[in-house]
């Protein structure tokens, strides 16, 4: 299961480099040491933003064309044609896996959950990017993993299967959500510059998933968020960690002049 990647749109947009080395390459490298080894079940743990943006009607089937807008999505993309090509020439046993926003904990913390957390604890601006209106799924990471391991056990080879948590929210509406649970006042949201080419709406039809790996979500966004915000008060130290030092650079480049 190839989990690694580098994983931050707006990391990809300071510096796409190590995004084609490790997402690309990195794919690359991986499949030729499974097929030369015989590895029977090869698992590529993608993400919906290779489909691109939506407007406010529909969702992403496994069908949508590939249109992705980051240069982290377009490296994704790139490793997912990659998996099919090495299916199509070499027969190798490789499912695709393509997921929705995921929050849970352990998450690091420059994504936007753990980051708002982790900010209004301190009483710091959360940085909400322009309107606040753009669209994300969000689904609870062991429904995710509970995913990969269903297509790696019962997934067809050369196939591709989405994973969503059939939960719509603005990132306004979630930053409003973790404030309630933070007990922390809504004057802490600070609107800052759009991303650069940033996606309007991601939403996952997950129907293929629930038909061929019997998959569903399981995990409530009311109850995973709470369990998430209370992991996080309770793990400050491993987030302070983490904090300090290069995430500290990347914070001022990416915040500090917004
Ligand atoms: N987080 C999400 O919302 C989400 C949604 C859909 C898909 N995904 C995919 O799930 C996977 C994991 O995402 P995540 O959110 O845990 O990201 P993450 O950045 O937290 O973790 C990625 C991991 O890959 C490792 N890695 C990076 N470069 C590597 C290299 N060259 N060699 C070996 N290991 C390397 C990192 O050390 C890290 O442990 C990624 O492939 C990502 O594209 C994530």
């Amino acid at each position: 299961m190839n989990f690694a990647a580098e994983s931050h749109v707006d990391r990809s947009i300071l510096d796409s480099g190590p995004f084609v080395q490790t997402n690309i390459v990195g794919t690359q490298v991986l499949l030729d040491c499974c097929r030369l080894h015989g590895v029977p079940r090869y698992v590529q743990v993608s993400t919906d933003e290779v489909y691109g943006s939506l407007g406010d009607d529909g969702m992403f089937t496994e069908e949508t064309p590939l249109a992705p807008n980051s240069p982290y999505s377009a490296s994704k993309t790139a490793a997912d044609l990659l998996v099919r090509a090495y299916f199509h020439t070499f027969g190798f046993p490789a499912v695709t896996t393509r997921c929705s926003n995921n929050y849970g904990p352990y998450q690091f913390p420059e994504k936007l959950i753990p980051l708002f957390i982790s900010n209004a604890l301190q009483n710091q601006p959360l940085p909400v990017y322009g309107t606040g209106l753009n669209v994300r799924d969000w689904i609870h990471v062991l429904d995710h993993c509970r995913g990969i391991d269903a297509a790696l056990r019962r997934g067809r080879a050369g196939e591709v299967y989405n994973f969503g948590g059939n939960c719509e929210l603005t990132n306004l509406d979630l930053t409003y959500a973790l404030l309630e649970a933070l007990g922390k006042p809504r004057s802490l949201i600070k609107y800052v510059a759009d991303r650069p080419g940033h996606d309007h709406r991601y939403a996952i039809d997950a129907t293929k998933a629930k038909r061929e790996l019997e998959w569903e979500p399981k995990v409530l966004f009311r109850q995973g968020l709470k369990q998430t915000v209370d992991w996080y008060l309770a793990n400050q130290s491993w987030v302070g960690s983490i904090r300090s030092g290069e995430y500290r650079s990347y914070y001022e480049q990416q915040y500090g002049r917004k």
